[in-house]
């Protein structure tokens, strides 16, 4: 989705805003912008594309010298694809300059009534209103300063934003705001400040130049100096920020000589796995120790329900989590896509516990679904991948992932890591209630197999990618699973939609007949998992099924599993593991089929077109 990065300090500030850009380029845009203050005025530039297409007109200019500027990411809402509507926007006078991320909902009616007051706006975004206002703010109040004319603006605002601001007339003053759409403050100067600040919508942007950010809460407006920083609320009332320290590093946003983000992810997800459990898994006790649900131990032993929400792989992962939990942990659970959730009027029971899955925790409509449990007096918990996240700040407790960053848009190591840590709740929440020692003991050792095996499976890479060669001119296909793959069905059909564009539907393989089989021809393949688990008959007969309608099919079966291959057309095995613990598994081939389908198709996986890493409008 949108970035936004503003620099304030002693260096120019230019390269400083291209390289910020760069590094949110994962986020998906599609249009790009800078205005940077300058002793002569301000100067902007903005380009439909991809940043390079920024960077060579900022490269046809000379001797841009200022060292306060912002700079702005686009995915489109209000208004197509143009330079026109490219952030950031400016004022009539061309001396306020903003970048904005969220929807202005009041948008028209404000820029009616500003257009009456003989305003003259220049682009069709939502956005405009916002100089405009401030403009009109800085007129009736000019000794207020830039931060209170910023405030009287947003009071003006229906809507979510994150925004950045600069004033020709204020050389040495950044104004930074957030309404429900995330914003940082990097302190500059190794931390120190220094008379350094960055402003960014995703820390990636700004790790390289520091570590030390303060994370803007919702109604909060930060006034960037070089003498320091001072964060209030809109009706004045100061508010007092602590500094956190992020602990991924710089090195963790490279691709390590991977061709894509996408597929060093995949290959990290051994790693990734161990990470997430590490010092979790208690063997002796045939439990989990889960540090941010230690105050929630009381909760979740009296819990009656567990909710779980996200949005897209996350919510995947979910629907495995529902599983596990009910069969281990013998509670009951319901899974919800986080935009339905909040839309419907869910109805809360005493004992329900709400669990919000988001690798980014900045995921909107997931944020909301969090925000409506906690009004309804819903103990919520997270399982959150970037620490400081709004998710993992609104929650009453929860687990992060320890993943680092996960950068290509089709999410891989996460899914995994959810996953994992999902085992690791259903132990924690089985052994408090029926789950035996020796059933907690085997999950746990079987858990931590995990990383190993899915290295096993990595080797196969490129037997796959002769597969994904195989079927290349397919223009559809099901992806078939039943029971704990069911979801990872799902999942691999998103995967393979996400990155290549061709239609692919997830399916439970019992569904088939009640309706999709009437597909089924000799253009359709269908990727069948089939693990040898308590659904395995049933998967055959399905398969069977196919077969007999001449559909091709690639299985994803169990490492010795010989009568699968007198069915499907091509097979990829994976080792044995636990029922409950086969998705994380048997996903890795569907993410790796999707990658070098997606390759093949000469598509840029790391940005696939439309998508967004993070989607923080609803
Ligand atoms: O950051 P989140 O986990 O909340 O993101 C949720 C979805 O937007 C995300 O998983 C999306 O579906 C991915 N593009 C899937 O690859």
């Amino acid at each position: 989705m949108c970035g936004i990065i503003g620099y304030i300090g002693k260096r120019q500030a230019l390269p400083l805003l291209v390289e910020g850009l760069r590094r949110m380029e994962y986020r998906g845009y599609d249009s790009a912008g800078v205005a940077v203050a300058m002793p002569s005025g301000i100067f902007t530039a903005h380009a439909v594309g991809m940043i390079n297409a920024l960077d060579e007109k900022l490269a046809a200019l000379s001797g841009l010298a200022g060292t306060l500027g912002i700079g702005h990411t686009r995915w489109a809402t209000h208004g197509g694809v143009t330079e026109q509507n490219a952030h950031p926007h400016a004022d009539c006078t061309g001396d306020v300059w903003v970048a904005h991320n969220g929807i202005i909902e009041n948008y028209s009616e404000l820029k009616n009534e500003l257009t009456a007051r003989g305003h003259v706006f220049r682009s069709e975004t939502d956005t405009e209103v916002l100089p405009h206002l401030i403009e009109e703010a800085a007129r009736a109040y000019p000794e207020a300063g830039l931060g209170e004319q910023v405030r009287v603006a947003l009071q003006k605002i229906i809507g979510t934003y994150g925004i950045v601001v600069l004033d020709r007339r204020a050389p040495e003053t950044l104004i930074a705001a957030r309404n429900f759409s995330p914003l940082l403050i990097g302190i500059g100067g190794g931390g120190i400040g220094d008379g350094e600040y960055f402003v960014a919508s995703d820390a990636s942007a700004v790790l390289k130049h520091t570590k030390e950010v303060i994370y803007l809460d919702d109604g909060e407006i930060a006034v960037l100096t070089p003498r320091g920083h001072h964060v209030s609320d809109l009706g004045r009332n100061t508010r007092t920020k602590t500094s956190e320290r992020i602990e991924w590093t710089d090195d963790e946003v490279k691709k390590d000589g991977y061709a894509h983000f996408m597929l060093k992810e995949i290959h990290g997800e051994p790693e990734a796995i161990e990470n997430s459990i590490r010092g979790r898994i208690v063997l002796e006790e045939g439990g989990a120790r889960l540090g941010g649900l230690a105050d929630a131990l009381g909760v979740l032993r009296e819990a009656q329900r567990i909710l779980i929400v996200g949005c897209g792989t996350a919510y995947h992962a979910g629907r495995i989590g529902e599983y596990m939990l009910e069969e281990y942990a013998s509670i009951p659970v319901e899974t919800d896509i986080a935009s339905e959730f909040r839309y419907r009027k869910p109805v809360f029971r005493p004992g329900d516990v709400l669990l919000a899955i988001s690798q980014s925790g900045e995921t909107a409509d997931t944020l909301a679904a969090v925000r409506e449990a906690k009004q309804k007096g819903v103990f919520t918990l997270g399982i959150v991948n970037v620490v400081g996240s709004s998710i993992a700040r609104e929650t009453h407790a929860g687990v992060y992932q320890h993943i680092g960053p996960e950068i290509g848009v089709a999410s891989t190591k996460a899914f995994t890591s959810q996953v994992a840590i999902l085992a690791l709740l259903t132990l924690l929440v089985g052994r408090q209630r029926d789950m035996s020692l020796v059933t907690g003991e085997r999950i746990g050792s079987e858990l931590k197999k995990i990383p190993d095996l899915m290295r096993e499976i990595l080797k196969q890479e490129r037997a796959i990618k002769k597969i994904a060669a195989k079927y290349k001119n397919a223009q559809n296909f099901f992806f078939l699973g039943r029971k704990y793959n069911l979801p990872v069905a799902l999942e691999g059909a998103l995967k393979l939609k996400e990155i290549s564009y061709v239609h692919a539907e997830g399916c439970g393989a019992g569904e088939l007949k009640h309706g999709p089989i009437a597909m089924i021809d000799k253009h359709l393949p269908s990727i069948c998992i089939v693990p040898h688990d308590s659904t395995y008959e049933k998967m055959i007969s399905n398969m069977e099924e196919i077969r007999a309608r001449k559909g091709p099919i690639i299985a994803i079966a169990t490492e010795g599993d010989e009568r699968v291959q007198t069915i499907a057309d091509d097979v990829i095995y994976i080792p044995k593991t636990l029922e409950m613990l086969t998705p994380l598994l048997s996903v890795i081939p569907l993410q790796l089929f999707a990658y070098h389908f997606g390759v093949q198709h000469g598509h840029d996986v790391d940005k696939p077109r439309n998508l967004a890493k993070s989607v923080t409008v609803e």
